[in-house]
């Protein structure tokens, strides 16, 4: 089983790398792989509602948004992580996900997820709000903490300092790699994945 993350922070090590490790390590010490996929520091292009989704995902190619897509289809779980900007998520993982999400939502139903909010000091569990609803719009399990999913810090080595935030990232983990075995035993045992309807669509035009 492969739970693969998501760093929407520009900075490859900083503070929420270091959330999003806390709990790599921990998925690894219960025999689940894990992959950091890096949006990194280029230009991430905004969803501009062209409605030209492809098979691959998104029709613009020049960023890595189809990249995470294919490997999101191999995956069984995710983590979205965010330094928060301004009390909201950074710009690149909005643009980002909106991206993956408006072209390939059915990739995700029924897998289990989870969001992580760093900051330095305010604005997270708003942060971590936000990038929770990709989850409840795609039909997938939410995995809970011990806390809201945050780490305090400026920078890497703040981020170190905050014990009870490393906690929470470890215990994630934990209930991620609990809910994803009862998930195959599940599916071991024949339960199939539920019905959905999808014929009614009302737009709120009164
Ligand atoms: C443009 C910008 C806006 C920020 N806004 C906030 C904020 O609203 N609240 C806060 O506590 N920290 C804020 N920060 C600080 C970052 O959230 C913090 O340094 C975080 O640890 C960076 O994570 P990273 O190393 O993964 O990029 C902001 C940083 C930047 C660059």
């Amino acid at each position: 089983m492969k739970v693969l993350m998501l760093n929407g922070s520009s900075h490859i090590n900083g503070t929420t790398f270091t959330a999003l490790n806390e709990i790599g390590k921990a998925l690894n010490n219960e025999g689940i792989d894990y992959e950091i996929f890096q949006i990194g520091a280029d230009a991430v292009r905004d969803c501009i509602g062209c409605n030209q989704c492809t098979p691959d995902g998104c029709a613009y190619t020049k960023d890595n948004v189809n990249e995470f897509i294919a490997k999101a289809k191999e995956a069984d779980a995710f983590v979205f992580g965010t330094p928060v900007y301004y009390a909201h998520p950074s710009g690149r993982i909005l643009s980002f996900l909106d991206r993956v999400f408006y072209s390939s939502s059915k990739t995700f139903a029924f897998k289990p997820a989870a969001s992580v909010a760093v900051a330095r000091r305010g604005g997270t569990v708003a942060s971590f709000d936000v990038l929770n609803k990709y989850y409840g719009i795609s039909q997938m399990p939410v995995v809970s903490s011990t806390y809201w999913n945050n780490v305090y810090g400026r920078n890497e080595n703040e981020a170190v300092m905050d014990l009870e935030g490393l906690q929470t990232m470890r215990n994630v983990a934990h209930n991620m790699a609990w809910m994803l075995k009862c998930i195959e035993a599940g599916k071991n045992a024949g339960v199939a994945l539920p019905a959905t309807e999808r014929e009614a669509k009302t737009n709120f035009i009164k």
